[in-house]
């Protein structure tokens, strides 16, 4: 008999962690499935947590997983061996479905998280954790910055103020001279809701507050926290997989409507000097 590890020290934003990771569980048994993710599914099996709180899943973690994944692909194809930092990384397990056999990767989060990671990956030489808050510039410094770098931060930045999360970023841009830094964000209606407690997800579960919000129409906006930044891909949640949203996939099709409400996922890239 398998003994199911308990998370019970994981609270407010390190607990979300088992929500993506629930969701690519759910998508993976779907017929129709956006990601085939079966690791997701033997950590849901393997954690003693009442995920029925999560209600049956949503299609949005599934989307950027695909999304997320399909970017860090290309990014790789270009440059085998270049470098990955997976910043509130939780339990996620991408570093598996993307693997090229020669990436440097980086799984960054608090120190409560990746002592759950722990439980149930092994470091390699390739493959390492960073036990940091993504706040803390000390992690910086133990980057590589001789080799393109992708930075990514799913699900991570919009519980972090707007200023901090432009200092991360322009710190970013400012160590790395050719890098890319990849995220996904909310609305600000969205974030208001859930600095004001009614992010609920189900009866027995609300999101923690998200200070940072930002609507899709403001993206241009980043361009102007760093002179390296260039906005390179913003991707809505709907496009391609409109089929899956019900009526709320018609949003997509008024702009204003979408940016207001919804969120979506950014590429930036640092350009040399
Ligand atoms: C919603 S989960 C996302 C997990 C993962 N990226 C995924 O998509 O499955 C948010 C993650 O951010 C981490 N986190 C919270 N505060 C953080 C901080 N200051 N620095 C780094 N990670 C943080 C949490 O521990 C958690 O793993």
């Amino acid at each position: 008999m398998t003994i199911k590890i308990r998370p019970d020290w994981l609270q407010d934003v390190p607990e979300t962690l088992l929500l993506p990771l629930y969701n690519r569980a759910v998508e993976t048994v779907r017929t129709d499935a956006i990601i085939h993710d079966p690791r997701a599914v033997a950590l849901v099996e393997q954690l003693d947590y009442d995920f029925t709180q999560f209600g049956s899943g949503h299609v949005a973690h599934a989307i950027r997983a695909r999304v997320f994944d399909a970017w860090v692909r290309a990014f790789l194809a270009h440059q085998p061996d270049a470098v990955v930092v997976n910043l509130g990384a939780g339990l996620d397990t991408q570093f598996e479905r993307v693997d090229n056999g020669h990436v440097q990767w980086y799984e960054l989060d608090v120190p409560e998280s990746i002592a759950l990671w722990k439980r149930f990956f092994t470091e390699t030489e390739r493959h390492r954790t960073l036990a940091y808050s993504a706040l803390d510039p000390a992690w910086i410094e133990l980057i590589p910055n001789d080799r393109p770098v992708l930075f990514q931060a799913a699900g991570l930045l919009m519980y972090f103020t707007e200023a901090q999360v432009r200092q991360l970023i322009s710190r970013l841009a400012t160590r790395f001279a050719d890098g890319f830094v990849q995220f996904d964000t909310i609305s600000r209606w969205f974030s208001a809701r859930s600095v004001a407690g009614k992010a609920a997800i189900s009866k027995a579960y609300t999101l923690p507050a998200m200070p940072w919000g930002i609507n899709v129409r403001e993206m241009a906006t980043l361009a102007t926290w760093h002179p390296a930044i260039e906005v390179v891909a913003i991707q809505d949640y709907v496009r391609g997989y409109r089929h899956r949203w019900g009526a709320y996939g018609y949003a997509v099709l008024l702009p204003p409507i979408y940016s207001r409400t919804m969120g979506a996922m950014v590429q930036l890239r640092f350009r040399p000097a």
